[in-house]
């Protein structure tokens, strides 16, 4: 195949790639929503929300090592020889890593404390900020340029996401919140983690764009910083309680399929960053949360109401807005015009051309 056909293939098959995990990322998004629903109503002892948080790392680093060895075709001297050379040749590549999973792993922990703290309505509507901060941070760090349409949408999809939770949190009267919730420990934790979130998500998508390693080794390398910090977060908050009623106290089978569930759902953060960006991750947090609402329609009796039609087309028309093309570039820009949602995969640092 002549080598523009190649490039043209590739760009065709990155393109599948990137609809293809966002349509997973939303279906996932979704279904942990309802886990981690399920979990928090089921009465009974509580796992150690630290050990899951190492478990959900475990997986993620033994999943993307099967990966790699299964790129190598299961030759064991060519991993290994992949290995030396992504993790100890490259040290200066692993070391930069380390932001973002030092990052993470406050976040996940912090995301615990939220929504321990928080009534889960509040907890999402809150951590939707996000959208909002991570589209700042691609801006900033990555030079993205948004028209204002995008901007526009990002702000009716936030608006959207706190009809819809709002309304599903006046409908439960409270039934959420449980007694020692400590609503500004809450809040103080949702806040960083948006924060956190916007600046750990835009500066792995740098670093995933800005070199050729394969996105697998990247989260080897990320995944190796998230085990270590997570067993440090763990003992140092639940250090003694761990020793005396073991790693797996409380671990039931759907308190399993939460971790397994965040698993998968990591590595699909890590091809949507790849192969899409961002802040269409955010867009599609934004529709599992419509979908896992009408789900609860079925599973937990949740009533649609005019308010959730109304928040929900919100979401919908917000989603639509961002992916309409953009204005033809100046005629001086030799850019082809480009719809975000077809943008290049890897053109982050290229300035997509509206206003
Ligand atoms: O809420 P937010 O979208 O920022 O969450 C991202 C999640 O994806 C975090 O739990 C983080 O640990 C995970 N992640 C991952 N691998 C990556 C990037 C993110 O597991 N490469």
């Amino acid at each position: 195949m002549p080598p523009w056909n190649l490039g043209r293939f590739q760009r065709r098959a990155n393109e599948k790639l990137k609809y293809a995990s966002l349509a997973v990322l939303v279906i996932q998004n979704a279904s942990v929503i309802l886990c981690i629903r399920y979990v928090r109503t089921v009465p009974g002892n509580k796992f150690f929300s630290t050990s899951a948080v190492v478990m959900v790392e475990l997986f993620k680093l033994s999943t993307c090592l099967v990966l790699i060895l299964g790129q190598k075709r299961g030759n064991l001297k060519e991993f290994v020889m992949y290995l030396y050379k992504g993790l100890i040749v490259e040290y200066m590549d692993v070391l930069k890593m380390a932001v973002p999973s030092l990052i993470y792993t406050l976040q996940n922990n912090l995301q615990y404390v939220a929504i321990s703290n928080l009534p889960v309505a509040t907890f999402q509507v809150m951590y939707q900020f996000k959208i909002l901060t991570t589209a700042v941070f691609s801006v900033l760090m990555l030079k993205k340029s948004l028209s204002r349409l995008q901007w526009v949408s990002l702000v009716i999809l936030f608006t959207g996401i706190a009809i819809v939770q709002v309304t599903q949190e006046e409908g439960k009267a409270g039934r959420d919140r449980a007694p020692g919730q400590n609503y500004l420990v809450g809040l103080l934790a949702v806040l960083v983690s948006c924060v956190s979130s916007g600046f750990a998500g835009v500066y792995f998508e740098k670093i995933l764009k800005g070199t050729s390693a394969s996105i697998w080794l990247r989260n080897v390398q990320l995944g190796i910083f998230g085990t270590v910090l997570g067993l440090a977060a763990m003992s140092c908050k639940d250090g003694s309680a761990i020793a005396e009623k073991g790693f797996f106290f409380a671990y039931t089978p759907m308190v399993w399929s939460v971790v397994l569930n965040q698993a998968v759902g990591g590595l699909l953060v890590a091809m949507v960053v790849k192969y899409a960006d961002n802040i269409l991750k955010g867009f599609a947090a934004s529709l599992s949360i419509v979908i896992s609402t009408v789900a609860s329609v079925h599973i937990f009796g949740f009533h649609v109401d005019l308010y959730f039609a109304l928040g929900a087309s919100l979401v919908i028309a917000a989603v639509y807005l961002y992916s309409l093309p953009k204005a033809p570039a100046p005629a001086s820009s030799s850019l082809p015009p480009a719809s975000s949602l077809s943008a290049e995969p890897d053109s982050y640092s290229t300035k997509l051309v509206i206003k």
